[in-house]
C-alpha cells in the first residue's frame, strides 16, 4: 500500500489517536481543529488527553513530518486525498446524536475537498449519516465511507494498532477500498459492508456491552439476595466462548462519554423507525437504579439517614486509567449522596480539586478521614495497596462499600473493616 496524505479533523481523543496512529503506519497526516490553543499545544507535542503511547507517537509522527497540526480547515482538506471526520456527536435533548458539528464541517469541505477525495465519518452517527452527508457534499467525485471506532479511552492506541476488527462501510466500493487499504498493515479482519451497516455495527456493539454491564449489575444485586457469589457466576458464565470473559465486572453502572449517549441514540433511532427497543431501555434504566443502590448500601451502613454524614469517596472519572469525567457514575453517584445531605470528601488520582464541584483531597487518608463510611467508586490500582489499618484508625465508622469488588475483602477484614461488593452475600 502508499502511504496516503491523509487529514483528521477534529483532535479529540479519537481524532487524534486516529492521526497519531495513521502516521505511525507511515501516512502523512494533517490534523485540524478549530481550537488555535489546543493546536499549538500540539504543534508542540503536548497532548491534552491522559492516553498511554499518544504522546510518544505524536513527537515521532513530528519529528518525522508525518504529522502535521493546523486550524486552517481548507488548507488541510486542500491536500488530503482521504479525510477523516472525528467530531463531537453529543445526545441531543430527545436522546437523538446531535450531527451539528459533522454537518457545519462537512457544508464547510464540499467547496474544498480535492477531486476524488474520500471523506470517511469515524464519529459515531445515525444510520443513513453517511447518504446524508453525502447528499450534502453534493459531489460525484467524492464518496463517503463509513468506518466507526473502537476506541477505548485509556486504551485507545494499543485499540487502534492491534484492533479485533476494522469495519468499512459504503454504498461506493472502490472508495471503501481505499479506506480498507490504510490500515493494510494491521494485522485484523475487516469486515466490508454497506455504509448503513457499518453505522449499525458501532451502536450495536456500545449498547450490547451496555446492556451486558446491566445484566451483570442486576444479577449482582439477586446474588445478594439469593446468598450466591457474583465473581463465580461471572466466571462461570465467562468461560463460555459464546458469552466471553470480557465486560462482565460490576461497578456502579456503566457510564463514560459514549456507552449512555449512544444508548440513548439508539433508543431514539429505533422509535423513530417505529421499534420499541425495550430491552435495551432496561438496560438503561437499570443502570440509573444501581447507581441508586450504591447510595442506598451507604444510607444503610450509616444507620438510615445521610443528612450531615460524613462520607469518603475514592474515584471519580467514570473508570480508571482515564481523567474523564464525562457521564462518570462515580460523579452521578456523589451527587446523589450530596442530594440527601451527606458531606462527601472525594480523593481521585488524577482529579485536582478545581475539577469537581465537592471536596477533593489529594490523599486518599484524608478522603477516608472521619468519614462513617468509605465508597471505592473507580478501579485505580493504587486503591488495592491502601494501608487499611491506617484507614481503621482515621476513620469514624468501619463500612467500605466497593461497587467494582475492586479491593481484596480479606485485606480489610483482617484490619477490622466491614467490606461491602456486590453480588456477595452482605456480611458483618
Ligand atoms: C467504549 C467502548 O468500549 C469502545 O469500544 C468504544 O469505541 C467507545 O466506548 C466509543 O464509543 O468511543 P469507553 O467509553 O472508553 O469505550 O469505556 P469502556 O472501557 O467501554 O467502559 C465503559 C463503562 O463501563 C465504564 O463506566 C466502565 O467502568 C464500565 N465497565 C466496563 C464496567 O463497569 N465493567 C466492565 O467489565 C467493563
Amino acid at each position: 500500500m502508499l502511504p496516503q496524505r491523509i487529514a483528521v479533523v477534529g483532535t479529540g481523543y479519537v481524532g487524534l489517536t486516529t492521526g497519531a496512529c495513521l502516521a505511525s503506519l507511515g501516512h502523512d497526516v494533517t490534523c485540524a481543529d478549530v481550537d488555535e490553543a489546543k493546536v499549538e499545544r500540539l504543534r508542540r507535542g503536548r497532548t491534552d488527553v491522559l492516553e498511554p503511547g499518544l504522546a510518544d507517537l505524536v513527537a515521532d509522527g513530528l519529528a518525522a513530518g508525518r504529522l502535521r497540526f493546523l486550524v486552517d480547515l481548507a488548507e488541510a482538506a486542500g491536500e488530503a486525498e482521504v479525510l477523516f471526520l472525528c467530531l463531537p456527536t453529543p445526545s441531543g435533548r430527545d436522546g437523538a446524536a446531535d450531527l451539528t458539528a459533522v454537518e457545519s464541517v462537512v457544508h464547510e469541505l464540499r467547496r474544498v475537498l480535492r477531486p476524488r477525495a474520500v471523506l470517511v465519518c469515524k464519529s459515531t452517527v445515525p444510520v443513513g449519516t453517511a447518504t446524508r452527508l453525502a447528499a450534502l457534499v453534493g459531489r460525484d467525485d467524492v464518496a463517503v465511507v463509513s468506518n466507526p471506532e473502537f476506541l477505548r479511552e485509556g486504551t485507545a492506541v494499543a485499540d487502534f494498532l492491534r484492533p479485533d476488527r476494522i469495519v468499512v462501510g459504503s454504498d461506493v466500493p472502490a472508495a471503501a477500498d481505499r479506506v480498507a487499504s490504510l490500515y493494510a498493515a494491521l494485522d485484523a479482519p475487516v469486515v466490508r459492508t454497506d455504509a448503513r451497516s457499518a453505522e449499525m455495527v458501532k451502536y450495536a456493539a456500545n449498547c450490547f456491552l451496555a446492556m451486558k454491564l446491566s445484566y451483570v449489575n442486576t444479577l449482582g444485586e439477586l446474588c445478594e439476595r439469593l446468598g450466591a457469589d457474583l465473581a463465580a457466576v461471572t466466571e462461570g458464565m465467562g468461560l463460555d466462548r459464546r458469552i466471553g470473559p470480557g465486560f462482565l465486572r460490576p461497578g456502579p453502572g456503566w457510564g463514560g462519554s459514549c456507552l449512555p449517549k449512544d444508548a440513548a441514540a439508539m433508543v431514539r433511532m429505533a422509535a423513530l423507525a417505529g421499534v420499541e427497543f425495550g430491552l435495551l431501555r432496561a438496560a438503561v434504566e437499570a443502570n440509573q437504579r444501581h447507581r441508586g443502590r450504591v447510595v442506598a448500601k451507604v444510607r444503610a451502613a450509616v444507620g438510615g439517614s445521610l443528612a450531615g454524614v460524613r462520607v469518603g469517596v475514592l474515584g471519580l472519572t467514570f473508570k480508571a486509567g482515564t481523567s474523564d469525567l464525562r457521564d462518570s457514575p462515580a460523579v452521578e453517584v456523589v451527587r446523589l449522596l450530596c442530594e440527601e445531605g451527606a458531606e462527601v470528601v472525594a480523593h481521585d488520582p488524577v482529579v485536582s480539586p478545581e475539577l469537581a464541584g465537592v471536596v477533593v483531597v489529594d490523599d486518599p487518608y484524608l478522603a477516608a478521614k472521619q468519614a462513617e463510611a468509605l465508597v471505592v467508586l473507580t478501579e485505580w490500582p493504587q486503591f488495592r495497596a491502601i494501608d487499611w489499618a491506617l484507614v481503621v484508625r482515621v476513620m469514624t465508622g468501619r463500612t467500605v462499600v466497593d461497587p467494582r469488588n475492586h479491593l481484596d475483602p480479606e485485606s480489610l477484614a483482617r484490619a477490622g473493616l466491614v467490606w461491602l461488593g456486590t453480588g456477595r452475600a452482605v456480611r458483618g
